[in-house]
């Protein structure tokens, strides 16, 4: 499997059907600078670009690609621009989960009848080679999802094998392009997206992605609640209807420590956002060698959890009658990635350090090999590395 994608249905009955995560979109100071930092350090392609030189007045847009992923980086040209309150406000960060629907128009009226809120009314943006049309409703904080529906060469299928993103594109070409061709990286698509809340919301965005989207929460043998003493948070995941993509949503919670959720917000201006985007590697080693040495910053796990995680996590696949981990356990250690098993299978993820310099947006790389979890035994051993990053940045 390479894709999270379904295959796209004939005019499903259902407006809220998700094709795909279309884009995610980053509100940025630089996009010029950002788009050369997610290009070398996670070896996304500048595929196209929307600016000054294609007509774009207002803002900047960079379209970022890797496998099945597509990032915006978004930057204000000018001090009106809505981006530029939100910079000011957060600095750089996620402001929206664009999802793809057979049509964007009749998908928000849906949303919107389901007890939504709107962001941006429907609108097409169309030249001679087809039509974008997209429409948002507001989520948590300042998180908005917006429905694309696309036709012509804008279609969802060819935009996603490599074609023009919207009117108004140009392709990009550099060395740096080049390079990562021939040094893959090997993120496929978005395996999730998780969204922190404030203190006692996270039900009420459970059921507003239940009521508006359509979402169902996400059941397996690892469970909904999480709160322990260590992790300080609270999460439960919601999952599209076709599992498309799950959103974990948190909110912190009485903990030892003060929640690294806490602590998010308080550098976020109290309004709650995506905390992390993690994203898919058939190859966890490959992928994560590969990122350390184009110079990742990943957290740091103490020695010490290297001496308990295999008995823990063979254990548990013996126990339900799968093979061990097999990927080499020294190896594992070396490139200081997670290991966690559940009753289906196993999972190896590893958490970047902030990638700006407020203490909020991460990314995550993550490998299943059966396990649909999102790592919960990992979570103490996170919790206590966390802690000695936010003692290192005062904050504790
Ligand atoms: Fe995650």
């Amino acid at each position: 499997m390479t894709t999270a994608s379904t295959t796209s249905p004939a005019l499903s009955a259902d407006p809220l059907q998700l094709i795909d995560v279309d884009h995610v979109r980053f509100y940025v100071g630089n996009a010029k600078q950002a788009a050369y930092f997610y290009a070398h350090t996670f070896g996304f392609r500048i595929d196209q670009i929307a600016d000054l030189t294609t007509g774009s007045r207002t803002e900047a847009d960079y379209l970022l690609t890797q496998g099945n992923i597509r990032l915006l980086l978004t930057t204000p040209l000018n001090d009106t621009h809505p981006a530029a309150e939100e910079i000011k406000l957060y600095g750089d960060g996620i402001k929206e989960v664009a999802l793809t629907v057979d049509d964007a128009e009749a998908a928000y009226n849906q949303a919107i009848a389901n007890g939504g809120e709107s962001a941006q009314a429907p609108r097409t943006i169309e030249d001679d080679k087809g039509t974008v049309t997209v429409a948002s409703i507001r989520a948590y904080g300042r998180m908005i999802h917006t429905f694309v529906s696309r036709t012509g060469e804008y279609a969802h299928e060819n935009m996603r094998n490599g074609g023009m993103f919207m009117p108004n594109f140009k392709k990009h070409e550099s060395p740096l392009n080049d390079y990562n061709e021939k040094h893959p990286c090997g993120l496929m698509y978005v395996d999730h997206l998780v969204g922190n809340v404030e203190e006692g919301k996270m039900n009420e965005w459970v059921k507003w992605y239940e009521d508006v989207m359509g979402f169902a929460m996400f059941k397996h043998f690892d469970d909904a609640d999480i709160s322990t003493e260590y992790s300080a948070l609270m999460s439960k995941v919601m999952a599209s209807g076709n599992n498309l993509i799950k959103m974990p949503i948190n909110e912190p919670a009485e903990g030892l420590k003060k929640s690294q959720i806490q602590e998010y917000l308080e550098w976020h201006n109290m309004t709650p956002g995506v905390q992390h985007l993690a994203f898919r590697t058939d190859d966890e080693l490959a992928t994560v060698a590969e990122l350390r040495r184009r110079g990742v910053d990943f957290l740091d796990m103490p020695d010490t959890y290297y001496d308990l995680v295999w008995d823990r996590v063979n254990t548990m696949l013996k126990e339900h009658g799968h093979d061990i981990v097999r990927e080499d356990h020294e190896r594992v250690k070396e490139l200081g990635v997670l290991v966690d098993a559940d009753d289906e299978g196993y999972l190896l993820q590893l958490f970047t350090k902030p990638l700006q310099d407020r203490p909020t947006f991460f990314i995550e790389i993550i490998c299943r090999r059966g396990s649909q979890s999102f790592g919960k035994g990992n979570f103490k051993a996170l919790f206590e590395s966390l802690e000695l990053e936010q003692e290192r940045r005062g904050n504790l």
